[in-house]
């Protein structure tokens, strides 16, 4: 049971990570692509129909709007908890006509004015909603029937043999894995996907152990701060950087698994049903 004072703690400390965290992330994106290119994979997957409306919860400062945009001629609209995120979008994103909104993906029916969509999408979002369920039923009235709900989900380091990286360099850094790494897991958004639309397909995106990649995604100061909650930024970037060090002798055996998930609205079904 989630409690209202929880929620509120985790979208007051999400909007303020954010926040800290529109610059990086945008030299981060300039570098490695990264979150253009997991929309457009998750886009791929689910077979997203050209021309079609989007709603894009959780949409930072637009990259993967842009992405969807640029790809399928997709309208999109963008919700985020991150005031400085949607303003450092907008510029770009205005001149192509998607919209970018300040709100809460957790009251998109009043965020939205009722607009209606052909897809709801979460691009590495879902893992920091405190109330997968809520969300999703709030996606899932934004949704047009026969239309689709998908997120992707946070980054999982696999070694060779199926271990878990992460918590091995948390050992050899001698620290437990920490717990808020995320907020929901991915069991629990599919559950939640499951349980509204009746019906789930799971996928998974794997991109090689690029440790670079690693170190400047986890510098992200949001990022950062679900590795080494409570420490200062400085300190996190000096934790961050001799975590993956000691994964070093990892490189080029393992992967970076991307997990995704789509659930889908049945085509007869009116809107306000279920
Ligand atoms: C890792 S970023 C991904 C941004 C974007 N989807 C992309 O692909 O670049 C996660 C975003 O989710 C947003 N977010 C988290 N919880 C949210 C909520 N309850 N409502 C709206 N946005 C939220 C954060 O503010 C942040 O900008």
């Amino acid at each position: 049971m989630v409690t209202d004072a929880f929620k509120e703690r985790v979208k007051r400390n999400v909007a303020d990570h954010f926040d800290r965290s529109y610059r990086i992330y945008q030299a981060f994106e300039v570098k490695h692509g990264l979150f253009s290119a997991l929309a457009s994979h998750m886009a791929s997957t689910i077979r997203l129909t050209p021309r079609s409306s989007v709603l894009d919860v959780g949409c930072g400062n637009g990259v993967s709007a842009m992405a969807l945009h640029r790809e399928y001629a997709c309208s999109v609209l963008g919700v985020d908890l991150s005031p400085k995120m949607v303003s450092a979008g907008r510029g770009a994103c205005g001149t192509l006509g998607i919209r970018l909104m300040v709100g809460d993906g957790e009251d998109l029916v009043r965020v939205t004015g009722g607009e209606i969509f052909d897809y709801v999408l979460y691009n590495a979002s879902i893992f920091i909603f405190p109330d997968v369920s809520h969300t999703i039923d709030e996606a899932f009235q934004c949704l047009r029937p026969g239309g689709k709900i998908a997120f992707s989900f946070y980054p999982e380091l696999v070694g060779a043999n199926g271990q878990d990286l992460l918590a091995l360099a948390f050992e050899r850094l001698g620290l437990a894995l920490p717990r808020y790494r995320v907020i929901t897991d991915y069991a629990a958004a599919c559950r939640a996907l499951q349980e509204r639309c009746g019906n789930l397909r799971r996928h998974c995106w794997q991109r090689p152990l690029d440790l670079e990649l690693l170190e400047d995604f986890f510098t992200i100061p949001a990022q950062s701060a679900s590795l080494f909650p409570g420490r200062s930024y400085e300190e996190r970037c000096r934790c961050v950087k001799v975590l993956f060090r000691n994964l070093s002798d990892m490189a080029g055996t393992g992967h970076i698994l991307w997990r995704m998930a789509e659930g889908s609205r049945e085509p007869g079904e009116a809107q306000g049903q279920r």
